[in-house]
């Protein structure tokens, strides 16, 4: 795509802004001949838009890999429920879908990508149809987006990047309406550590033109596993480490039997509901 015919990613703003922040790690990560993802489809979203990418800071690894570790829990429940819907909260610009299509387990799925208009918009602009994309132009807040989901072959949702944005209860909210409509379903989150979701309260810099917005839910990696004692209807909870990536992104494992490590790192949470 030329300079000319770019879009201006200015049309983002606040939250919904920072789904360019992430596709800007994925995008350069892809990019890279040692990179931890292959998704040509952020590639071109990344080129396609013309924006000020830098302000976010250095790229790095980290959404990359969330990106790797949801996919291999999608694609898991995908190959025992071929025929399952597949609900992308707050999908932003994930390419999620065509990642899961060249893995082989997308043929029969039904995708819901839910996310605000204009985010929605962009997504119309720039990614190709396909008849298995159901696509729904609101907040995951407003819990009418169930409506539409069938739930007959197994319901798997995911909310990447999404529940620290959210007011605590809003956050908890959104798991326990899911987990009483969705018997049997998963559901995937990530989660920040506390001390990272005060650095935002207090106005983070990635750089000196960008304050991330403030993320005021947070959860520790057992906090997130106790979500099965306190969630009606949450039958187990996983805690799913980041996969290796490169350099200290090698060592994601081996850190996280040091307990200070542990307590202060972002988590990625499996809940499988009852019954
Ligand atoms: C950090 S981005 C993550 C985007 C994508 N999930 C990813 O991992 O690249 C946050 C996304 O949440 C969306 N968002 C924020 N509040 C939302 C809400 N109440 N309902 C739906 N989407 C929301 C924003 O529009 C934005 O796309």
């Amino acid at each position: 795509m030329t300079g000319q015919s770019q879009i201006d990613g200015n049309i983002l703003e606040g939250v919904s802004a920072t789904t360019l922040w992430t596709l800007h790690n994925r995008g350069t990560e892809a990019k890279r001949s040692d990179g931890v993802i292959r998704d040509p489809w952020a590639i071109t979203l990344f080129d396609a838009i013309d924006y000020d990418y830098r302000k976010f800071g250095r790229p790095n690894q980290s959404h990359a890999l969330r990106a790797q570790a949801f996919d291999a829990a999608a694609a898991a429940y995908l190959t025992e429920h071929p025929k399952a819907s597949v609900v992308a909260l707050a999908e932003g610009l994930q390419t999620s879908f065509w990642r899961l299509d060249s893995m082989g387990v997308a043929s029969e799925l039904t995708w819901y990508s839910v996310d605000l208009p204009p985010v929605m918009a962009l997504r119309d602009e720039l990614l190709p149809h396909d008849d298995r994309i159901v696509k729904i132009a609101q907040s995951a807040l407003d819990r009418s987006w169930m409506d539409p989901v069938d739930s007959t072959n197994g319901v798997f949702i995911t909310a990447e990047g999404l529940l620290m944005y959210l007011d605590p209860e809003d956050a908890l909210g959104l798991i326990r309406d899911c987990a009483a409509r969705f018997p049997g379903g998963q559901m995937m989150f990530d989660s920040i550590p506390h001390w990272f979701s005060r650095r935002t309260l207090n106005g983070m810099k990635l750089s000196d033109r960008y304050v991330a917005p403030p993320m005021p839910f947070a959860l520790t990696p057992d906090e997130a596993l106790a979500l099965a004692e306190s969630i009606p209807n949450v039958r187990a909870a996983h805690d799913v480490l980041y996969p290796p990536g490169r350099g200290l992104w090698k060592l994601t494992k081996a850190l996280d039997h040091v307990g200070f490590f542990h307590r202060n790192r972002p988590s990625i949470t499996l809940l499988e509901f009852g019954p």
